[in-house]
């Protein structure tokens, strides 16, 4: 459902590339109705995602980014909404909603999540912490 999106910083491409193949698996997981398996597979993507933020905002924190905090914001907001997707699975009794919170999860890290963080692309380059091309 989502490609990987490109920073040309290793360490952070690398973290997306586990965060994309961990929300396909979810997808997989929710479009087969299977919630038991669900819920464990949101634990996976909600410590990937965590571990990625953390190792995000402490990088652009290091490098003085100026609109961190509004980027930390979505961040938190996704891990709000994944946890909300799980407690859905858990209960397991509504389906139309399991489906309805994931997708507003989904849009939320490709809207928010993503798109900001193709926002600090050009100052990661400007930094010389990646490269230019
Ligand atoms: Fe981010
Ligand atoms: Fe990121």
């Amino acid at each position: 459902m989502l490609d990987t999106f490109l920073t040309g910083h290793p360490v952070i491409d690398g973290e997306h590339k586990k965060i994309v193949n961990a929300i396909n698996s979810v997808a997989d997981a929710v479009a087969a109705g299977e919630y038991d398996r669900c819920a464990t597979l949101l634990d996976d993507f909600l410590k990937i995602c965590i571990d990625h933020f953390k190792s995000e905002e402490d990088l652009l924190g290091k490098l003085g980014y100026p609109r961190l905090k509004d980027h930390a914001l979505f961040h938190g907001e996704l891990v709000l909404k994944a946890k909300a997707v799980k407690v859905l699975c858990m209960d397991q009794r509504n389906p139309d909603r399991i489906d309805r919170c994931f997708q507003e999860m989904a849009t939320l890290l490709i809207e928010d999540v993503v798109k900001g963080d193709l926002q600090f692309v050009s100052f990661l380059k400007d930094k010389g912490v990646v490269s230019p091309y």
